[in-house]
């Protein structure tokens, strides 16, 4: 199934990737929100494929189009239906791995589950299935910023063993991480990043790194207990992206190696009550923000779909070698990065909503 994330917020996204095109609907919009094309695009331009050297040169215009829900600039409160055509598609590059699962994609599982696959592209494993949740979230990074100045930003850690120093999350901003092509606000790293993933493309390899997020602004108060603590929701819904490994927030797994008396956040007074002195909880107590920025991070993969020669073999089971053909990223984690946003604004909005069906103001 591809519906729902979300309880008030809901979203269903649709489409193959090498179909007549990918989109999505939101159910659950609060009524009047001011919401058009222009507040949804910029994020998906920012996801674009060929928008780099560094990216798949698959070349999309990934233009937005809101068929329902929205008139006059305002949310009606009814499904936003959002649609994106795809242009650039070309089938006979995947003729090749019709018969051969790629290592490490979705191919076999999809024909284990469905008994039947899409025979060009990744079909709805294809990141291009992500276009729908970005301009989903999109809307909710509106609602969020118009109802409680809630501000999301992801940048890039790390890629493959290049790992950026820490940033100061309290102030870092879009247009900062977007001053490099990698995402990384830390230019001299940046470039060290850039260097490999250039090497990685041209010897027909690929990459993993790290996205890094910081929610600012998110009152104290949302996340459900118990299944549907706000870390837990923000673990599922990082998860869902394609080419995950791995979520932590906060310390993490490095807190694992801390004791008590170093890894407490003492409180202390702040203008509107309290806040925390230091921030390993990543903003969340009990499942439930408390005030302080949400921080987490997100590891992806190297993509699978690699040109290099690989050993392995065919559905019916004969020896063979792959070497990929196609247009295909050689580091995803660039491209990541308003995914993890939007991904990030997605569940928020939710929980946000379920708060506010409580009537609790403070
Ligand atoms: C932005 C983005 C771009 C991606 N591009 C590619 C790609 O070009 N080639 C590829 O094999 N996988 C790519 N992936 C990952 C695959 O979609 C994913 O590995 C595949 O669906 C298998 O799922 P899994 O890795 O989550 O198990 C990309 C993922 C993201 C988030």
């Amino acid at each position: 199934m591809s519906s729902k994330l979300g309880t008030l917020f809901r979203v269903t996204t649709f489409g193959e990737s090498h179909g007549k095109g990918v989109g999505a609907v939101v159910d659950g919009c609060p009524p009047g929100l001011s919401i058009g094309e222009k507040d949804i695009q910029p994020q998906l331009d920012r996801r674009r494929p060929g928008q780099s050297r560094l990216a798949t040169d698959r070349n999309e215009a990934d233009q937005v189009t809101i068929l329902s829900g929205v008139e006059n600039g305002r949310a009606l409160g009814s499904p936003i239906a959002m649609c994106v055509a795809n242009k650039d598609q070309r089938p006979g590059d995947y003729v090749d791995m019709r018969s051969i699962p790629r290592p490490s994609h979705a191919d076999y599982t999809y024909q284990a589950k469905y008994g039947i696959r899409t025979m060009s592209g990744g079909g709805r494993s294809s990141a291009r299935e992500t276009i729908g949740r970005v301009a989903a979230g999109a809307i909710a990074e509106k609602f969020l910023f118009e109802d409680y100045g809630i501000e999301i930003v992801a940048w890039v850690t790390s890629v493959g063993t290049i790992v950026a120093a820490d940033v100061d999350e309290t102030r870092i901003s879009r247009k900062q991480v977007d001053d490099t092509a990698v995402r990384c606000p830390a230019k001299k790293v940046a470039e060290q990043m850039i260097r490999a993933i250039t090497d990685a493309k041209e010897a027909n390899d690929s990459l993993g790194g790290i996205v890094s997020c910081v929610c600012r602004n998110v009152p104290a108060g949302l996340g459900e207990p118990v299944f549907d603590k706000l870390e837990a929701r923000l673990a599922h819904a990082m998860l869902s992206i394609p080419a995950t490994k791995g979520f932590e927030i906060g310390s993490g797994f490095a807190g694992s190696r801390m004791t008590g008396s170093t890894h407490n956040d003492p409180f202390v007074k702040k203008e509107d009550g309290l806040g925390t002195a230091s921030n390993y909880s990543g903003g969340v107590q009990g499942g439930i923000s408390n005030g302080e920025p949400i921080l987490f991070r997100v590891a992806f993969k190297p993509p699978a779909t690699i040109g290099k020669a690989q050993k392995t073999v065919d559905f019916a089971g004969n020896e063979v070698t792959l070497e990929a053909k196609g247009r295909h990223d050689p580091c995803v984690v660039p491209r990541a990065v308003p995914i993890v946003e939007t991904m990030a604004a997605l569940v928020i909005a939710d929980l946000a909503l379920q708060q506010r069906s409580r009537g609790i103001t403070e």
